[in-house]
């Protein structure tokens, strides 16, 4: 036995684990589990075992769910969706508040089972994934009540596929069932293959309370049951886990008309300046990347220090991580528990290898790790260089990279260095420099001297190829409601294209007068690439000619889009005023544009030409008034949700109201600060190249709108798969839309495919438009002690 005096010394603490036994009989009892469906376990047929990351023990044994449980478990949710989406808001609501209830009720028995489970510390399950579960309940219960009166004419959208991964398993459970179901939406749920025990204690719960049999469905299994949904007849997949099986699933759901959203990887910087409250800033990191053993999408895995203060700073988080205590997750002093599974610990110890082959530094914990059980003692990285393997690749675990920065402009330079966009933590006392780094960090949520932050009534998702779509709080619960969606038109088909090549063009010597329509590429005129121009079809016969536009002009037009960003960065008043000067101008042009539009035959062209100015009028309007909102979400922060411009938006226009069509999906790009490459319509791009003009004497700046006349689908594809381009809509045929959004997979850039429509109705204009131009970035700033 110590001594006191030792004691005292070493002050180390004794074992205090949490009792396991009342859940450990709950295991015992059911041994082997079904599916829950229709508001029943089936009977069990192939299963596979789950254990105890912290042991190797294992807990009970799942069922692997077939393809045609699958099916039989979304049959039963759609069979149950008419019953409960027309149930009143406030019944949805009811059923809401007592599953928050039932939650808050076992918060220990539940805690408990998650960490044996996943290998958490029951420290953060008890006092953050359990109780964040039951507030997630709580605040969409209030989302049913309000539905009507928040979203007017809004439907849900269906039935809803979910597949969650593992290293929040009922958070995760929570964050897609009940938007989902405030919204009178029905669900099948494939919890991950290492954590399935937690979602089905959840399917208990929705049989104790009564829930309608069907609402809630959990089929568990691996990644061929996640595929199974995904092919299922669903119409919406909501998906959180790798980039990659991210990329399969838009892949897979290209075409289908499924809504999907992606919540996926992230390489999360953690920029501290000089002037940071370097103690704080220590313990952040802590949360940032040794929560939950690392294996959090948006852990501040990249910690970026400036260089003065970088000696002092490595020094105290040594310290610090010298004091962190790795082992039995339910013992209520664990700060890092297990590895998920051992072969996530495989692939930690693989990366964290290959970085220092590569020559960086692992500065780790040192002390004894227990002898068995999935375990890794938590660190970080120095003498990381930037191509080094662990700069780039998400290692998961409980190892962050360190490097150092000079000035704002690196740090931001280093901070969006990545193809993630998830989150970043800016540590500054300097408010000031941390709200402009805030603003300049290319990432969903930002946090301001915090980090790993996050609640019901905030926004949660990422930028770029950290996925689309946003889930918590008003942004999440427009995921889960469709419409009201205007009627869709079938578009009249593209014209031929007769390609001749342009006269006067470098390729056929010369000719005296071009009359061809050029592109219009960062500001200027352009002669197409390829020197080929197309006849542009009237009511009788050819009206002109268009440039015939290739990949090389798309990329061209790219590049100058991407060169106008301080469009991005201007004021809304700034933006409005060039809107309205363009709307004036193209006023005084409006006879000019309706013969135009007379003589290539389109139906009405005198209201065509008069709704496009004053839809000109309109978005100049919204230049400077739509906005964002601010969340109520935790004490002493507050919780901006800013509305910012994608950066690059592709556009392919319908063929229908070749002015309007265009315009309408133009202006709202651009009035929220985007930069656009526009393929206009393929039958009649004249309305369109007839705008330059207009642009050049409205003080628009040469690049924020280009325009790429030719094979629109062609023209699309290419935009569609470019690495630059951040979003993509297309207005068009099905088989179009497909393959916009087959292609998008590269860079998982967003895709809106609006069917064509009467543009000069309701549905031509609206917040709908605004909406997809923008990504809401969601920015925690403290706010009382
Ligand atoms: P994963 O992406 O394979 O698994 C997540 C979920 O998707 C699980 O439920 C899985 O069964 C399912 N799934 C797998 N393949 C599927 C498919 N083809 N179609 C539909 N569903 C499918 O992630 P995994 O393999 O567990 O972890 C690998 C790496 O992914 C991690 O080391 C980490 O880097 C990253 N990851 C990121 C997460 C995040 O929250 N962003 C969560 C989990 C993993």
């Amino acid at each position: 036995m110590p001594t006191v005096t030792e004691i005292l010394e070493t002050m180390d603490y004794g074992p205090a684990p949490e009792a396991s036994g009342e859940v450990m009989g709950w295991l015992k009892a059911r041994g082997t589990f079904g599916h829950f469906i229709d508001g029943a376990f089936t009977k069990p047929g192939k299963t596979f075992p789950t254990a105890d990351p912290a042991t190797g023990a294992e807990l009970a044994k799942v069922a692997q769910g077939s393809a045609k449980d699958v099916a039989t478990a979304v049959k039963a949710a759609r069979a149950a969706l008419p019953g409960w989406s027309k149930l009143p808001g406030h019944e949805r609501a009811k059923w809401l508040y007592a599953i928050a209830r039932h939650v808050q009720k076992r918060e220990r028995f539940l805690s408990v089972l998650e960490t044996l489970d996943n290998g958490k510390p029951i420290r953060e399950s008890r006092d953050i994934d359990i109780p964040l579960v039951a507030r997630h309940f709580y605040h969409h219960a209030g989302w049913a009540e309000m539905l009507e009166e928040e979203f007017p004419g809004a439907v849900p959208v269906g039935v809803c596929g979910q597949i969650i991964p593992w290293n929040f398993p009922l958070l995760m459970l929570a964050w897609k069932i009940a938007p989902a179901l405030a919204a009178g939406n029905t669900v099948v749920l494939k919890p991950a293959e290492y954590t399935p025990l937690t979602a089905l204690a959840f399917a208990e719960i929705c049989a104790e309370i009564g829930l309608p049999k069907g609402v809630v469905n959990i089929v568990t299994g691996d990644g061929e049951t996640g595929a199974a949904l995904v092919a299922a007849e669903v119409d919406k997949i909501a998906f959180t886990g790798s980039t990659e099986v991210g990329r399969a699933i838009r892949k897979a759901t290209s075409g289908t008309g499924k809504k999907l959203t992606l919540e996926l990887g992230g390489k999360s910087p953690f920029v501290v300046f000089a002037d940071a409250d370097l103690d704080g800033a220590v313990e952040g990191v802590v949360d940032a990347i040794w929560f939950n053993q690392g294996q959090v999408c948006c852990a501040g895995s990249r910690i970026l220090v400036q260089e003065g203060i970088a000696e002092t700073f490595v020094t105290r988080l040594r310290a610090r991580l010298a004091k962190l205590r790795t082992g039995d997750p339910l013992d209520k002093s664990t700060d890092i528990g297990a590895i998920v599974d051992p072969v996530q610990l495989a692939r930690i110890r693989d990366l964290v290898a290959k970085g220092e082959a590569e020559g960086a530094v692992l500065h780790q914990a040192e002390g004894q790790l227990p002898a068995t059980g999935c375990f890794f003692a938590p660190g970080f990285m120095t003498n990381v260089a930037p191509a080094n393997i662990v700069s780039e690749v998400e290692i998961f675990g409980p190892v962050a990279t360190l490097t150092t920065f000079r000035t704002p402009d690196e740090a931001v330079e280093l901070a969006n260095n990545t193809r993630y966009g998830l989150a970043a933590s800016i540590w500054s006392e300097n408010i000031n420099l941390a709200l402009d780094i805030a603003a300049k960090v290319k990432a969903g949520v930002v946090w301001v001297n915090a980090t790993n932050i996050f609640d019901a009534g905030a926004g949660f998702g990422g930028y770029r190829e950290s996925g689309f779509g946003r889930e918590g709080g008003r942004e999440g619960m427009r995921e889960y409601v469709s419409g009201p969606a205007p009627r869709a038109k079938p578009e009249t088909a593209p014209a031929r294209l007769d390609a001749a090549p342009v006269p006067g063009a470098p390729s056929t010597g010369t000719a005296p007068i071009d009359r061809t329509a050029k592109l219009y590429v960062g500001g200027a005129q352009k002669r197409p690439d390829g020197g080929y121009s197309y006849t542009v079809t009237g009511k009788s016969g050819a009206i002109g000619l268009a440039g015939l536009g290739n990949r090389k002009d798309i990329r061209n037009a790219v590049e100058a889009a991407h060169k106008a960003g301080g469009w991005g960065r201007a004021t809304g008043h700034n933006r409005a005023q060039v809107l309205y000067y363009l709307a004036e101008n193209l006023a005084a042009r409006e006879a000019e544009f309706t013969r135009r539009l007379k003589s290539a035959g389109t139906p009405k062209p005198t209201e065509e030409v008069a709704t496009a100015i004053r839809r000109a009028f309109y978005y100049a309007a919204q230049a400077d008034k739509f906005d964002g909102a601010v969340h109520a979400t935790k004490s002493a922060h507050v919780t901006l949700a800013m509305p910012e411009p994608f950066g690059v938006i592709g556009i392919a226009c319908p063929n229908d109201a070749p002015l309007l069509g265009f315009l309408s999906l133009v202006l709202p790009a651009i009035a929220m600060g985007n930069r656009v490459v526009a393929i206009p319509a393929q039958a009649m791009p004249l309305a369109a190249t007839d705008l330059y003009q207009v642009f050049d004497t409205s003080d628009l700046p040469g690049g924020v709108v280009n325009i790429v006349t030719g094979a629109r689908d062609e023209l699309a594809k290419t935009l569609a798969g470019h690495d630059d381009v951040a979003a993509m809509w297309y207005c068009g045929s099905e088989d179009g839309a497909a393959m916009v959004e087959a292609e998008s997979a590269g860079n998982l850039k967003l895709t809106w495919c609006p069917p064509n429509r009467d543009w000069s109705g309701p549905g031509g204009q609206g917040r709908d438009f605004l909406l997809r131009a923008t990504q809401v970035k969601n920015i925690w700033v403290p706010y009382g002690e």
